[in-house]
């Protein structure tokens, strides 16, 4: 299973760095970054800035989730910093396209995060150019929520519909739900709460 930690629920900002330190000997895939705009979710987090200077320090490549309506505004800047993957919310714009081409011409993987009330199907039509569905297990804007896990169905409703990109699930995935998880075809998982803990009860000091 891919692991890649929700940097949303590490809040210890001062001693970040040392949190990047301690991942880079972590067996993760990336980076999970949050981007929140206030207005899409009821919350803020991480701007372009912030994000920069994050893959500056760090070798792994950066997941970047955007929970935001102004696609328009921000998503160069994002784009600028050449992450591995941009996730956006196909609901926050009325046109997907020109977006999906937008991320695509710049090599950079491209995927849709699924709302647990929005409907996989009229994601159907776009699924050739898409890289990896994002399925949302709990109502975005905050780690530390319990998972949703009747929004596992979407994952097995894209394999069985021949989806060839990568299903990952994001929100309130735990250590133990990795078998169930794999039961139902999931390539890859976003951890915020569960895997700090674990990790802050591993580490001796970050
Ligand atoms: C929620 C975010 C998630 C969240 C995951 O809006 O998209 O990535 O931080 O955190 P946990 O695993 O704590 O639900
Ligand atoms: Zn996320």
């Amino acid at each position: 299973m891919k692991i890649t930690p929700s940097l949303l629920a590490y809040t210890d900002w001062l001693k970040f760095d040392g949190l990047l330190r301690v991942l880079d000997k972590c067996s993760i895939n990336g980076l999970h970054v949050d981007i929140m705009d206030g207005h899409f979710v009821p919350n803020l987090a991480f701007g372009p800035d912030l994000v920069r200077s994050i893959a500056m320090h760090t070798s792994y490549p950066l997941d970047l989730h955007l929970m935001i309506n102004c696609l328009d505004i921000l998503l160069d800047h994002y784009l600028r910093i050449n992450p591995r993957i941009i996730i956006f919310h196909p609901e926050a714009c009325t046109n997907v396209i020109p977006y999906i081409e937008n991320i695509k011409k710049t090599n950079i993987q491209v995927g849709f995060a699924i709302h647990p009330d929005y409907p996989i199907e009229e994601t159907k039509p776009f699924w050739h150019i898409v890289d990896r569905l994002l399925i949302m297990t709990v109502y975005p804007g905050f780690s530390g929520q319990a998972m949703l896990a009747q929004n596992l169905e979407k994952v097995m409703y894209a394999k069985s519909q021949n989806y060839k990109g990568e299903c990952w699930v994001d929100g309130g995935v735990t250590f133990e739900r990795f078998e169930e998880l794999k039961k139902y075809g999931v390539d890859g998982v976003v951890m915020g709460n569960s895997f700090f803990s674990t990790l802050l009860e591993c580490t001796i000091r970050i």
